[in-house]
């Protein structure tokens, strides 16, 4: 079989050659200073570069804070923020200290600053990279307005078990997508150039394979081959990589053997070998101190050593580089070429972010750029596009517009704080619009809007219960908010049961028993397993965390404004006992079937209950046309995919045409199907628009067995969907050139 086998230069022009990769002038002008300030720092200034430290959560720096940055001890803070905190200490490092390097002040903005938008599994759903994109950069131009220079995002971990809390903080199970959404922030932070006004510079984290903590418990365990590593973790990190991200972090969890914070082959030979990353790579929280407690290092000491000679450049939180840096060089068991190399790096991002010509943050009032009217259009336009219609039974949405009795219940309809998710910056409670409040402006004089909260999100008593029951007998239509609290998802939040905590399924079904037409809303930040709900309420919409303007976004969509558009990005299991369950998986040798020796369960079907790529729509759409510019490509040929995509239905929408591949037959197990090309369109009723795919070396090439990109001559068939499991087929085959 001949096949086409890709040298790393091709690779590397396949792949994009990022700026970063790139030489010329203005890099070697920048090297000379790195070089020049290297050359007249000392063991305990070089050292100080690596360090970074926490501020208090409200966004003061400690007292010495102070102390270190005149020393010149210190190289970066996180959660230190307000322009004139940041500048204080900034002027301590730049005007106090002996060879004034400025300090590089970091935050979690993970899916905004102040203005929140939906959490980043929402954003995904939208699947909408160039939303994305603008909301990332409303982002960093907040962040940037009270000083700060650095995000620790996105968060491009590829995740496949919902019961891992960080799942909201994703795009979800796929590669392809996750790796669309890795982009679009990175360009969304940075724009071309992170050192410009209203930028940060981004992170991609956490590298690598924290996503696939064993039974989706935090901080777990992973044992991930090298394939499943560079056909499923890596590729979000890539795609962050090639749109110029400045910064990686290395995770918790280990893989392979060697924890991501001490990891040769993810951190040196893969990132800066393979793929020529020069940025700074800086620890998770603790994570080079934690190295004890993996069982890698005996000591404070050895723990530093293992991590910076394996490529962790600085150190979050623990102190162990400037504790045992010296005594390690003494002893010979750090080399100098090894210490300065992660100081080089971490000077490089100094120099590149300009922070040697600006140190100081603007002195403009933070209010003149936070929560700008522009700033909460696009979050409730961002809520609106992450909006996924689960079900509607019979058209019960939109609500029809002559309703008169409405019944608002469930313990998230009037939560502020919830509709925020985990990782929300500074948002606020109170600039955040919950349901209630914007459905009581939606709904105007002419619909009774009335409220209880039925349960908590965890408790709740009877009489409360009672309560939202009554309402919704007398109600015309009853519509529940339910779902999980913010904290429930997010970091150090796994979940066994993926059901309604509490009382809330109990609360659905008196509910339900009334008779009055019952909507449910979801906020939650995973997957959850609702197979009640999917055999018994009319309409579900699914909401995430939506975010500062998530009411009014909602409140649109229940009356029709907006027409739901949203595509699931992580599938829904029937059951917490299928997961992990994604729609990319391999196949096997007996796959479900009717004889029982197929792989299946005895009581539960494998199917998901909603598959990845899903979303219902207020109209109907209907592809046809499908054409394929050629049924025989050579290997390094090209494709292109066309289909014509119509709005039947009466109403505008939006339709994510979705282009997934499956490999015939390899020269190794692939998965039964991947995504390889996605686009939202939006057509108003009777409209048609025909999409267009192009598939190249890139999507139809694998890993062969000895993991070398290469091309297979063989048969192809691709679909075109409106999500992963139904559209239109057609076959093509890859021939040897
Ligand atoms: C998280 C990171 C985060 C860091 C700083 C850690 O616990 O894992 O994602 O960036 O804290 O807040």
């Amino acid at each position: 079989m001949r096949r086409l086998i890709f040298t790393a230069g091709l690779c590397l022009t396949l792949f994009g050659a990022t700026r970063a990769l790139r030489g010329d002038a203005g890099r070697d002008a920048l090297e000379a200073r790195v070089d020049a300030l290297l050359a007249r720092m000392t063991v305990a200034e070089k050292l100080g570069q690596l360090q970074q430290l926490d501020g208090f959560a409200e966004g003061d720096f400690r007292p010495e804070h102070l102390e270190l940055a005149r020393r010149g001890a210190l190289g970066s803070t996180l959660n230190v923020r307000g322009v004139a905190r940041v500048n204080a200490l900034q002027r301590a490092a730049v005007a106090e200290s002996r060879l004034g390097i400025p300090l590089l002040f970091a935050f979690d903005v993970i899916h905004g600053y102040r203005t929140i938008f939906p959490i980043p599994l929402g954003a995904a759903a939208s699947w909408d990279p160039a939303g994305v994109e603008r909301s990332s950069a409303i982002a960093a131009a907040e962040a940037r307005a009270v000083g700060l220079r650095w995000t620790f995002a996105p968060m491009v971990d590829v995740a496949r078990d919902a019961r891992w809390g960080r799942v909201a903080e994703g795009a979800g199970e796929d590669p392809f997508l996750g790796a669309a959404m890795a982009r679009a922030q990175v360009r969304g932070f940075q724009g071309d150039d992170p050192a410009a006004p209203g930028r940060l510079l981004a992170c991609a984290k956490h590298w690598v394979g924290y996503g696939a903590a064993e039974a989706g418990r935090e901080y777990n365990t992973t044992d991930l081959s090298e394939r499943a590593l560079r056909e499923v973790h890596f590729p979000p990190f890539r795609a962050a990589l090639e749109a110029g991200v400045g910064t990686f972090m290395s995770a918790f969890n280990d893989v392979d053997g060697r924890p991501a914070s001490a990891n040769p082959f993810t951190l040196t030979r893969v990132l800066r070998g393979e793929w020529g990353f020069d940025g700074l790579v800086v620890s998770d929280y603790e994570s080079v101190r934690e190295l004890q407690a993996h069982g890698v290092a005996a000591d404070e000491a050895e723990a530093a050593a293992v991590a910076l000679r394996a490529g962790v450049d600085m150190e979050m939180v623990s102190r162990l580089y400037v504790r045992h840096g010296a005594v390690l060089l003494h002893g010979g068991r750090l080399d100098l070429a090894t210490l300065d190399q992660a100081v080089r790096r971490v000077l490089r991002v100094k120099l590149r972010l300009g922070l040697f010509e600006h140190p100081y943050a603007d002195d403009v009032p933070e209010s003149d750029v936070l929560l700008r009217p522009q700033a909460l259009v696009e979050a409730q336009a961002a809520a609106a596009r992450s909006l996924v219609l689960l079900r509607n039974e019979g058209g019960l949405l939109p609500l029809r517009r002559d309703l008169r009795r409405l019944a608002l219940v469930g313990p998230l309809a009037d939560d502020a704080q919830a509709l925020l998710g985990s990782w929300s910056g500074d948002g606020r409670k109170q600039d955040a619009v919950t349901l209630l409040q914007a459905v009581r402006d939606e709904a105007g004089t002419g619909v009774q809007v009335e409220h209880a909260r039925g349960c908590g999100i965890e408790g709740g008593d009877e009489a409360e219960m009672q309560v939202a029951v009554d309402l919704a007998r007398r109600a015309q239509v009853t519509v529940a908010v339910l779902g999980e609290s913010a904290e429930m998802s997010g970091e150090a939040a796994s979940r066994s049961v993926l059901g309604l905590p509490g009382r809330q399924l109990e609360l659905l079904q008196r509910l339900h028993a009334t008779g009055t037409p019952l909507v449910v809303v979801l906020m939650n930040g995973r997957p959850l397993a609702l197979p009640w709900l999917a055999e018994n309420v009319p309409a579900i919409l699914e909401a995430w965390f939506p975010g500062t303007r998530g009411g009014p976004a909602i409140a649109d969509a229940l009356f029709g404004d907006v027409n739901p558009g949203g595509k699931l990005p992580m599938t829904f299991p029937r059951s917490v006992g299928q997961v992990p369950l994604y729609y990319a998986h391999k196949r096997t040798g007996r796959p479900p079937a009717e004889g029982k020796y197929t792989s299946k369960y005895l009581d539960v079907p494998v199917t998901p209950q909603w598959p990845f790529g899903f979303g219902l729509s207020y109209t109907r759409f209907e592809l046809s046309g499908l054409s394929l510019s050629a049924t025989r490509i050579p290997t390094d040929g090209e494709l292109e995919v066309a289909v014509d995509v119509r709005n039947v239905g009466a109403r505008s929408g939006d339709e994510v045409l979705q282009l997934y591949l499956t490999d015939v037959a390899a020269s190794v197990t692939r998965p039964v199907q991947e995504l390889r090309g996605f686009e939202r369109v939006s057509l108003a009723p009777g409209a048609t628009r025909r999409v267009r795919f192009e598939l190249g070396p890139r999507e139809l090439g694998l890993l062969d067995a000895e993991l070398r990109f290469v091309v297979e001559p063989g048969a192809f068939k691709l679909r075109v969907g409106q999500d992963s499991t139904s559209g239109l087929e057609a076959a093509f085959d890859v021939v040897a050139r």
